[in-house]
C-alpha cells in the first residue's frame, strides 16, 4: 500500500489566525461594534458570494478588481439541474461589501425604513492579488455603510469621525487621513476627457517628462482617473502636469466639499488633502478618503471610502444617497502589533494543580465555580506530579496555580499560588471565590 504523503497546506494567500493573535483580532472586532454601535449602525449579515454581475455593475467592469482578481465560478440553475442544456448562472466570492449591502438594500425595502439606514459588516473578502505583507487573497473588514435620502456633508464627517475616533480606541495613532472630492456626474466627465486629453498630449510627445508605463497608457482609454493612482516613479513627473479636479468640480461639488472641511475642523479631525486620491472602485462620487498607517511597507491603506450616490439607482432602486469605508483589519492589526501597544487581552487566569484520587471531585467542583464566576481555567484530565503541574502553569501562562492535593482536601482548604512572585495562600472556598473575584474587576478595570 502506498502511503499518502501529502501535506496540505493553506492555499497561497490564505492564512490561519491562531491564539494569541484571534484574542486581539476578538478584541479589536468587539472595539470596532462597540464604537460603531454607539454611532447607532447595526451590524448587516451579507452571503459571502453573489452574482457576479452585481459586482461588475457596481465596482466597474473595467477595474482591476473585477477585471483581475474575482473568484468566479459557474453553475447550473437550481431549476435547470436535471435538464438538458441546463442554463449557468456565475457567481462570485465577494470582493468588497458596499455591492452587497446596496443589493440587500434594495431587495429588502429598506428604504421604507424611518431615517437613514445605518449598516455596518465584518468578514472575509476575496480578491486574487499578488500577496504579500499586508496583502491577501482572503482578507478580512469591518466596514460601514449610510444610505438614505440626504447627502449632507455632516453625514460624511459624522462617518469619518467615526473611523477616527475607533482607530483611536483601538490604539491606532500613528496614522493619516486623506480626503478628496472626485465631483459627481455633471463635473466629472468633462474633468475625465480633459484628462484624457493631457494625457494623450503627454504620452504622445514623450518628452523630457518621461512616458507612461503600459497599465497607464492603456488606462488612458479605459479610467484615465486610475493613472493618478500611480506609484511608479517614473510616471510621477508626468501626473504632476495634470489637471486637478479640484479645479473643475462644479460649484455644489465644491460647495459639499468646502462643507465637509468645516465639518472635519468643528469635530476637531486632522486631515490632508489629496488630489490623487480616486480610488479603485467606480462606483464613487464628490467624497473619498483614506487612512494610511505606519510600519506596514507599501500596502499601508488601513481603510478606504468614500460617497456612492448613484449605487442604488444603478443597481435597480430608486433614487439614493450613500456614503461609506471599510477597514482593512488584516493591516491594522498588524499596524499595532508593530507598534507594540498591544491592549491587555483576557489569559489564562488559574491553572488547577490536584494531585491524588481523593483530590479530583474536589477539583472539578472548584473548577466548575470558577468558571461560572468567569474566571479562564484550566484542569488538567489526568493526574500530574506537582512539580510538572506547577511547570505546565507556568508554560501556559497561568496568574494562578490552585494547588489541591491531600492535605487541603483534611483541612478543607486550597492553597493559591500567584506564579509571578510565588506568593502563597491558604483559603477557604469562600474566601477564595472571593479573591479571585475581586481580583478579576482591579484587572479589568
Ligand atoms: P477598498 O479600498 O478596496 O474599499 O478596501 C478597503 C480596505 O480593505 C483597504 O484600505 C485595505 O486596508 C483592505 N484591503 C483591500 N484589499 C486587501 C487585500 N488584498 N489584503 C488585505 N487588505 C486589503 C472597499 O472595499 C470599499 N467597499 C470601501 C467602501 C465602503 N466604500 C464605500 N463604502
Amino acid at each position: 500500500m502506498t502511503e499518502n504523503k501529502h501535506q496540505f497546506r493553506a492555499i497561497k494567500g490564505t492564512r490561519d489566525i491562531l491564539p494569541p493573535d484571534s484574542a486581539l483580532w476578538n478584541w479589536f472586532e468587539q472595539t470596532a461594534r462597540n464604537t460603531l454601535e454607539s454611532y447607532n449602525f447595526r451590524e448587516i449579515r451579507l452571503p459571502i458570494f453573489e452574482e457576479t454581475e452585481l459586482f461588475a455593475r457596481s465596482i466597474g467592469a473595467d477595474s482591476d478588481v473585477v477585471n483581475k482578481e474575482m473568484y468566479t465560478f459557474s453553475t447550473a440553475h437550481d431549476a435547470d439541474r436535471k435538464e438538458e442544456g441546463a442554463s449557468f448562472q456565475t457567481y462570485s466570492l465577494r470582493p468588497e461589501a458596499t455591492a452587497s449591502v446596496v443589493r440587500a438594500y434594495i431587495e429588502n425595502g429598506m428604504q421604507t425604513l424611518p431615517g437613514n439606514a445605518k449598516l455596518y459588516y465584518v468578514g472575509p473578502m476575496f480578491r486574487r492579488e499578488r500577496p504579500q505583507k499586508g496583502r491577501y487573497r482572503q482578507f478580512y473588514q469591518i466596514g460601514a455603510e449610510v444610505l438614505g435620502q440626504s447627502d449632507a456633508p455632516a453625514i460624511d464627517a459624522e462617518v469619518i469621525e467615526m473611523l477616527m475616533i475607533f482607530f483611536k480606541r483601538a490604539g491606532l495613532t500613528r496614522t493619516t487621513l486623506y480626503i478628496n472630492s472626485i465631483g459627481d456626474k455633471n463635473c466629472r466627465p468633462p474633468y475625465v476627457e480633459l484628462l484624457r486629453e493631457e494625457l494623450r498630449k503627454l504620452n504622445d510627445e514623450a518628452t523630457s517628462v518621461g512616458r507612461l508605463g503600459p497599465d497607464s497608457q492603456r488606462r488612458i482609454e479605459t479610467n484615465p482617473l486610475r493613472v493618478l493612482d500611480s506609484k511608479l516613479p517614473e510616471e510621477q513627473p508626468i501626473i504632476a502636469k495634470l489637471p486637478r479636479i479640484s479645479d473643475h468640480l462644479c460649484d455644489a461639488c465644491r460647495e459639499h466639499f468646502s462643507k465637509l472641511k468645516e465639518e472635519l475642523t468643528l469635530r476637531g479631525i486632522a486631515y490632508e488633502e489629496n488630489w490623487r486620491l480616486v480610488r479603485g472602485l467606480d462606483y464613487y462620487t464628490r467624497t473619498t478618503f483614506e487612512v494610511i498607517a505606519e510600519g506596514l511597507g507599501s500596502q499601508n491603506a488601513v481603510c478606504g471610502g468614500g460617497r456612492y450616490d448613484g449605487l442604488v439607482e444603478l443597481l435597480g432602486g430608486l433614487p439614493t444617497k450613500g456614503i461609506g469605508f471599510a477597514i482593512g483589519t488584516d493591516r491594522a492589526i498588524l499596524s499595532i502589533q508593530e507598534s507594540g501597544k498591544l491592549p491587555q487581552l483576557p489569559a489564562l487566569a488559574v491553572f488547577v494543580a490536584w494531585m491524588g484520587p481523593a483530590a479530583y471531585p474536589t477539583a472539578v467542583n472548584i473548577t466548575r465555580k470558577l468558571r461560572q464566576a468567569g474566571l479562564a481555567v484550566e484542569l488538567p484530565a489526568e493526574e500530574m506530579r506537582f512539580k510538572k503541574s506547577l511547570g505546565l502553569a507556568d508554560k501556559l501562562g497561568a496568574r494562578y496555580a490552585l494547588i489541591i492535593g491531600e492535605d487541603e482536601v483534611t483541612s478543607g482548604t486550597f492553597t493559591l499560588k500567584r506564579l509571578a512572585d510565588s506568593d502563597q495562600k491558604k483559603l477557604s472556598e469562600f474566601e477564595l471565590l472571593e479573591y479571585l473575584e475581586s481580583e478579576r474587576r482591579d484587572t479589568r478595570a
